[in-house]
């Protein structure tokens, strides 16, 4: 081995290799002034003590939703101690225990204990401490559809919006963040009452705008010139027609790596082909493994299929096939949807204008299903 071979096996390519995990925060943070200013908007009245408004935020997923909010609510906590924002992941905290706790420990610096306290009294002095200090409570429940699948959407949104009945003065609202445009027919009637919210909504990157965020973030990542612009071209394409930023993101981490497993001081044509082989197929693999018997029949009859199913027709000839309920195949649909396997599309007929057509996400003839 020669001196330079020595020094290379210690030599990387990434200049930081957390710019490329799920939590990283981007330094720029570029083209979300508008949704980010809305929001802003929304807390605002509780600066002065107002009541703040509630906001469902609606978007593709990786277009920033979850970013945005959790720089606003940085920019608002270091504005004023008025407004107590807490940011629930409800991918994790899915029942009201869990959320409730995620609130007490913003307050009071830890979580409840898990046992031997009843849920009202956690209740009562989160909502007495507001009392107290005057301080208004903005909850973004981010991911909301996952308190849909455990159920306890309306009792959260209630339990949060109608504090004020039994604790005069108390101020809250709430920010429902969602990649499911289905959400707003989704509530409870009692909910729909109180949770009466604006909508912010979060389209789709432009080209020239995922080329952007990718140089940047490869820009934090790697050191100068490992990133050929040529490459950098291939990510962002491939990532605007795949729809999501997390997929360039990680194609750029996974070029990072098959390039310096190979010693080389450069990202290559090569390195990419392979990294872009073993995303698309490692994602689809694992996906399809974890799928029940429901969702997998109906991919089945979806990738048999020459022609475009609507998601009526498709839900006719399911329940004919298995005989299983309506909302067993909506709720199938639901799952393949969320794990991105199929896209639903709005084609503006049927009634509101709500059927839907389903297009597959992945080449079936490469995968057994
Ligand atoms: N404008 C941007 N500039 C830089 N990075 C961005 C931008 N928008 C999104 N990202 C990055 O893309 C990834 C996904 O962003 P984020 O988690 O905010 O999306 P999301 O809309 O909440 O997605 P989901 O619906 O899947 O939860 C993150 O790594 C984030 O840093
Ligand atoms: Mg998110």
């Amino acid at each position: 081995m020669g001196i330079e071979d020595i020094l290379m096996a210690d030599e990387s390519l990434f200049q930081n290799i957390n710019a490329f995990d799920p939590d990283y925060f981007p330094q720029n943070f570029n083209y979300r002034d508008t949704q980010m200013e809305a929001m802003a908007m929304s807390i605002r009245p509780a600066l002065r003590g107002g009541q703040p408004s509630n906001a469902i935020v609606l978007g593709s997923p990786a277009t920033g939703k979850s970013t945005s909010i959790r720089k606003v609510f940085e920019l608002v906590e270091k504005t004023s101690d008025k407004v107590v924002c807490v940011y629930i992941n409800c991918q994790l905290h899915t029942t009201r225990f869990g959320i409730f706790s995620q609130i007490y420990k913003k307050l009071f610096g830890h979580i409840p204990p898990e046992t031997g306290v009843p849920f009202s009294r956690i209740y009562d002095q989160i909502m007495k401490d507001l009392q107290k200090k005057e301080r208004s409570l903005v909850v973004a429940l981010d991911d909301i559809n996952y308190l849909f699948q455990s159920k306890n959407a309306d009792k959260v949104v209630y339990d949060l919006l109608r504090a004020y009945e039994e604790y005069p003065g108390v101020k809250t609202s709430i920010f429902a963040i969602l990649s499911d445009l289905e959400f707003k027919y989704a509530f409870d009637k009692n909910v729909n009452t109180v949770f009466i919210p604006q909508e912010i909504t979060f389209p789709l990157y432009t080209y020239s705008e995922l080329e952007d965020i990718l140089r940047d973030r490869a820009k934090a990542g790697f050191f100068p010139n490992v990133l050929p612009d040529d490459i950098l071209e291939q990510i962002a394409m491939y990532t605007e027609e795949n729809g999501d930023l997390r997929v360039g993101i990680n194609l750029l981490r996974s070029c990072g790596n098959i390039a310096e497993a190979d010693a080389s001081r450069q990202i290559t044509q090569e390195h990419f082909d392979k990294a872009m082989e073993s995303l698309v197929s490692v994602n689809v693999f694992e996906t399809l493994k974890s799928l029940n018997d429901n969702e997998r029949t109906i991919l089945r009859m979806i990738s048999d299929y020459e022609g475009i199913y609507t998601a009526g027709e498709l839900s006719e000839l399911f329940k004919q096939k298995t005989g299983s309920s309506y909302a067993s195949f909506n709720r199938a649909l639901d799952k393949l949807e969320f794990v991105r396997l199929i896209d639903t599309k709005f084609t503006g007929k049927g009634v509101r204008g709500k059927s839907r057509e389903i297009i597959l996400r992945f080449n079936p003839d490469d995968y057994a299903i």
